[in-house]
């Protein structure tokens, strides 16, 4: 039958699933192919998967249709077929095999259920201090005369965060750094240099390097991280008073709202914004789990505890 023929065109699911598989694996650098493919590829990865999800949407429109179109067709109530197990037996149908298959069905939803459990433990066990990072990332380059020279008045904010050419012009304008003399001297910004071009966004495979890098034109040599067009297209939707807020007190206090900052990753299990607030549409829902007391801004140094 041509309508019950959509309730097993599962096709898409299958290719939406090796869309989302992909794209993780490539973009996010986590699941089974983390590292294979490169971030271009994860890119279409993603939006073939944006694609396959309107279509399963429109698939899951049609699906309910033609429920409604068979059960008005058949006489007959099909959801609570679906729920109870049972149907009224038509004239010269033959029962099927009617023992009951509760013992089964119980086993598979505590199954689930345990599953789920196990799954989730990390959201019913993070506190303020250690937060859940479902994926942590692996461990990116760490300097310490960098955490000391750049982590005294803001985040030490991670090379991978602007390409080399950026760096190189703020180190050498470190006598008038927004209004700040760094004081540095030609060896400590020798040294600092090299290592920011050494793990500046070209160097580094994270989403975050890779995406900043890609967005920006070719003649662009931004001085802040916050007026690359993918950080700009990423916090457009935050509004004003959430940034004003004490707990955030401006744009490039990143550590207010990620977790992960130091570290460098800003990884989407890691986010959450102070106050309570949440970004319009940013689902936000386990950090909700979280208390707003936020590791504050200017409490330099690290995050305390960062639990896998
Ligand atoms: C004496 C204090 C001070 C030190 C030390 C310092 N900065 Fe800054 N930095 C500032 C100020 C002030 C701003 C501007 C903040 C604002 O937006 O009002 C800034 C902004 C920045 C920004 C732009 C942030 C954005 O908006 O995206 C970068 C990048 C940056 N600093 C890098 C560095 C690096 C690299 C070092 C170490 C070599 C360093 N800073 C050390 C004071 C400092
Ligand atoms: C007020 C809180 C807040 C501050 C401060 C903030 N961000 Fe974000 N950031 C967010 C939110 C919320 C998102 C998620 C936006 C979305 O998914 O649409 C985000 C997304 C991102 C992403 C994309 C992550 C991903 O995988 O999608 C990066 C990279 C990022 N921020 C970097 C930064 C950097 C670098 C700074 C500091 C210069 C910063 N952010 C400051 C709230 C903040």
């Amino acid at each position: 039958m041509a309508i019950s023929s959509l309730y097993y065109s599962t096709n898409p699911i299958h290719a939406r699933r090796l869309g989302a598989i992909s794209g993780l694996g490539a973009e996010e650098r986590h699941g089974p192919l983390a590292g294979i493919l490169g971030f271009g590829a994860g890119h279409l990865f993603h939006s073939l998967h944006q694609g396959l999800a309107w279509s399963m949407l429109a698939l899951v429109l049609l699906h309910l249709a033609g429920v409604l179109v068979e059960s008005r067709l058949q006489r007959e109530n099909l959801p609570l077929a679906m729920i109870t197990g049972f149907k009224p037996l038509r004239e010269g149908e033959a029962a099927a095999d009617s023992r009951s298959r509760a013992g089964l069905a119980l086993l598979m939803a505590v199954a689930m259920l345990l599953f789920g459990a196990w799954w989730l433990q990390g959201y019913f066990t993070q506190t303020a201090e250690r937060p859940y990072l479902p994926f942590a990332g692996r461990a990116l380059a760490q300097d310490p005369l960098w955490q000391e020279e750049c982590g005294a008045c803001h985040l030490a904010y991670h090379p991978s965060l602007l390409p080399g050419r950026s760096w190189q012009r703020l180190l050498e304008n470190q006598a008038a750094h927004f209004g700040e003399d760094l004081v540095l001297d030609a060896d400590t910004v020798r040294r600092l240099k090299g290592y920011a071009l050494r793990h500046a966004a070209e160097r580094t495979a994270t989403e975050a390097a890779w995406k900043i890098l890609h967005r920006l034109p070719a003649e662009s040599t931004p001085q802040r991280i916050t007026e690359t067009p993918y950080w700009k297209d990423k916090h457009g939707a935050i509004a004003d008073a959430v940034w004003r807020q004490p707990q955030v007190n401006g744009r490039y206090n990143c550590d207010a709202c990620h977790l992960d900052a130091e570290q460098g990753w800003f990884e989407d299990g890691a986010m959450r914004i102070p106050g309570g607030k949440t970004a319009g549409a940013i689902s936000l829902a386990p950090y909700r789990l979280i208390s707003s007391a936020a590791p504050g801004i200017h409490q330099q140094g690290s995050i305390p505890g960062v639990t896998r």
